[in-house]
């Protein structure tokens, strides 16, 4: 997203990506675009298939209890909404509008090192293909994920982390089925929280509260669709269509925030500097705001000469972050049982979600979260037509 962003303003880029074009492709993350990450795809020139495939969803479910609960963001928000339509989709489309540059693009590079950080002239080595690779840049933008080199690469000292993980993963599958219901269902039951989710109309998306590092393979389909059902199954008889389990697998949980977002000439995008458990969706709608803010601070530095949008950039982005971590946080001990938890705690849970779904201010304060909260800076500041 980041090279398509600075593409668009004339700024050449290098991309480097240790995995294969089908692994990003193919590997099955979360699906719920804020309403300012379709603007912004949008705006890019990125959105074709999202257009014609995403899915607008002006609601939410709440389930507890055996009851169902609407919320309504369309309504409450002045008509802003969701889309549902998997992370790698984006992925996808944004790997094809970068090949169609000619903008380099290298997949499956191995050894990737970065040095020179603090220098002007910070350098990325890598091999590809047997051949060895050395990049001068000006500028390193580590979007390199959680388990990538760049945040690792910062000397010890410079970085505060911010830290918590929880006692519980979950547990995805996809399945051909029809979605039952045309919105998704966040539901915590006594047995833990599951969640209904989709992908296409032929496809649903479902996720269970399983104990951290459980093993996939403990999970026959039978036993996972017999808990699916007994954790989502409601009052009035509404329950997830069953069908052939097409991709399943178990997710950890955990939130952190390493700061600042830069160091020298290195900065730090999305997952790399910052995780959300995924409660809320969260992940990749914070990375595109990352490189929108980073992607603004390179033009004024091309154009202008300008440095002050860069000094800027971690403090812009924390601020975005740290609502969204405090969002995910709640939405996520909210609607999941810890192992720790007393009979106090469950209670104060279920009355958390009675007075979330009967009070328009707690729905309101829900629905602004979850469709997103404004972006940071504008899209014309980053060259992009508002
Ligand atoms: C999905 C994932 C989430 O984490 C979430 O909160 C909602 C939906 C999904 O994969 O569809």
């Amino acid at each position: 997203m980041l090279a398509h962003l600075l593409h668009l303003n004339g700024i050449d880029s290098v991309v480097v990506e240790n995995r294969s074009r089908d692994y990003v492709i193919d590997r099955v993350r979360a699906g719920v675009l804020e309403q300012g990450t379709v603007d912004l795809l949008h705006a890019m020139g990125v959105a074709a298939r999202l257009r014609q495939e995403g899915l607008r969803h002006d609601g939410v479910y709440i389930s507890f209890l055996g009851q169902r609960h609407h919320i309504n963001f369309a309504e409450l928000t002045g008509g802003k909404a969701i889309t549902v339509y998997g992370q790698n989709e984006v992925v996808k489309d944004l790997i094809e509008a970068r090949v169609a540059t000619s903008g380099p693009l290298y997949f499956e590079a191995e050894h990737v090192s970065v040095a020179a950080l603090d220098s002007s002239s910070p350098v990325i080595r890598f091999h590809h293909h047997d051949t060895e690779h050395e990049l001068q840049c000006d500028f390193i933008a580590g979007c390199d994920g959680f388990h990538g080199v760049c945040r690792p690469s910062i000397p010890d000292g410079v970085l505060t982390v911010y830290e918590r993980v929880y006692p519980f993963g979950w547990l995805g599958i996809l399945a051909e089925a029809a979605p039952s219901c045309e919105e998704l269902v966040y539901t915590l039951h006594e047995r833990g929280f599951a969640l209904f989710s989709m992908r296409s109309p032929t496809v649903t998306r479902l996720y269970l509260q399983v104990p951290p590092d459980e093993p996939i393979e403990r999970w026959s389909d039978e036993a996972i669709w017999q808990e699916m059902l007994r954790r989502m199954t409601t009052g009035d008889g509404w329950k997830p269509n069953v069908g052939r389990i097409i991709q399943k697998g178990v997710t950890p949980m955990r939130s952190f925030v390493a700061a600042p977002m830069r160091h020298g000439r290195l900065f730090l995008a999305g997952d790399a500097a910052h995780i959300v458990p995924p409660t809320g969706a969260k992940g990749l709608n914070l990375a595109a705001s990352d490189v929108l803010v980073l992607a603004r601070a390179f033009k004024a530095f091309y154009e202008r000469g300008r440095t002050a949008w860069l000094d800027e950039y971690s403090d812009v982005c924390l601020r975005r972050v740290w609502k969204a971590q405090r969002f995910s946080w709640w939405m996520t001990s909210t609607l999941h049982r810890a192992p720790d938890e007393s009979a106090f705690d469950h209670q104060r849970q279920i009355a958390d979600l009675d007075y979330l779904t009967s009070s328009r201010a707690a729905m309101t304060s829900l629905a602004e979260q979850y469709v997103g909260l404004p972006a940071e800076v504008s899209f014309e500041s980053a060259g992009l037509p508002a």
